[in-house]
């Protein structure tokens, strides 16, 4: 690994892009300091430059670089859970990219607990703006053939890491203003968030577009998918006719069904396990050739939310 490392450095320092495997999903990487290797990130993603990118770093000793200023709270956050999945949206030091900010005063920033994405950042020494390495609006990628599958030869290098263990982008907390606000959730809940900073947070509910991820239609696979409760999905099954066939279910109430047409996938009980398979799942069947992909709802508890969010998100379709 450490020759791919040495590698993926050089790429960047070249103005080129890595996919880089975190413990939430992949990242499409690049210098977070020159704007035409940023450019390339957008172009790749084909995603809206308005869109702000995360700064990954190895430590924290390297964030007065990009931000301004970390208020106590953010600081108590960092030391509880960096390095790992948890964003923080601070104030912006002067010399950000605008690219990586969206013209926002504020910088979202992340250190990751992977051992390789600390390994590159380590010998790459600075910054790595890194986006879920997935085409706009499409499945974050958990394993390196996905984000071939996602991006083919646009990525210089793809180191591979193996499947990402939480399986969901990270918690993002705004932590640029007077109080904390969450705009995404993820597997660090707000309840962890807040026996560290010792204040309610709000959740942020409206769409905000400079948030991709809070799009409604984001993290969709191609196939019609839809997230019914538990009694919708047994009438579902009790009006199922051979118009809906073959059609995917992913079910957390175990079912016995004989019909070569149905294709079960039992997901895990466990939120953990459950968002550590998820995206691997719904690309996997996203890939064959069903009708429709059927999701049994997850509860409704704080440590489902962040899969409930993008449950809610796959199956999303504008009127
Ligand atoms: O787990 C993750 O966060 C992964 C891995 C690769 O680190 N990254 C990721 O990046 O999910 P991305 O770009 O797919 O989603 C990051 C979200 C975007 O919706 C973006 O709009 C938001 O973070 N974001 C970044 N900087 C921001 C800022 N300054 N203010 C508000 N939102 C920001
Ligand atoms: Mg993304």
């Amino acid at each position: 690994m450490n020759s791919l490392i040495n590698q993926a450095t050089l790429i960047l320092k070249r103005g080129g892009l890595i996919a880089m495997p975190t413990e939430t999903v992949y990242g499409l990487g690049a210098d977070a300091k020159n704007p035409d290797a940023l450019r390339k990130i957008f172009q790749a993603k084909q995603r809206p430059t308005d869109h702000p990118l995360i700064v990954h770093l190895a430590d924290i000793s390297q964030l007065s670089e990009w931000v301004r200023a970390i208020s106590p709270s953010a600081q108590r956050l960092a030391e509880a859970f960096w390095p790992g999945p948890l964003t923080l949206i601070l104030p912006k030091a002067a010399q950000v990219s605008d690219l990586v900010t969206g013209c926002q005063q504020t910088v979202g920033v992340r250190i990751p607990r992977h051992p390789i994405a600390q390994a590159l950042l380590r010998s790459f020494g600075s910054g790595i703006a890194a986006p879920s390495a997935n085409r706009f609006g499409r499945i974050s990628p958990t394993t390196a053939a996905a984000v071939y599958e996602e991006l083919g030869d646009t990525v210089d290098l793809i180191l591979d890491g193996g499947i990402c263990v939480v399986g969901v982008e990270s918690t993002i907390v705004d932590v640029s203003g007077k109080y904390p606000v969450i705009l995404r959730p993820g597997m660090i809940t707000s309840t962890q968030i807040e026996a560290v900073i010792h204040q309610t947070l709000v959740t942020q509910k409206r769409n905000v577009p400079r948030v991709s991820g809070s799009l409604e239609a984001h993290y969709a696979p191609a196939t019609y998918t839809q997230l019914l409760s538990t009694e919708e999905f047994s009438h579902f099954l009790e009006t199922l006719t051979e118009g809906d066939l073959p059609v995917a279910l992913m079910i957390r109430t175990p079912l016995t069904l004989k019909n070569k047409k149905i294709t079960c996938i039992a997901m895990s009980a466990d939120p953990e396990l459950y968002a550590h398979d998820l995206y691997q799942t719904l690309r996997a069947l996203d890939n064959r050739e069903f009708k429709r992909i059927v999701i049994e709802d997850v509860p409704q508890s704080e440590r489902w939310q962040a899969i409930r969010d993008r449950l809610l998100k796959a199956s999303f379709r504008p009127l």
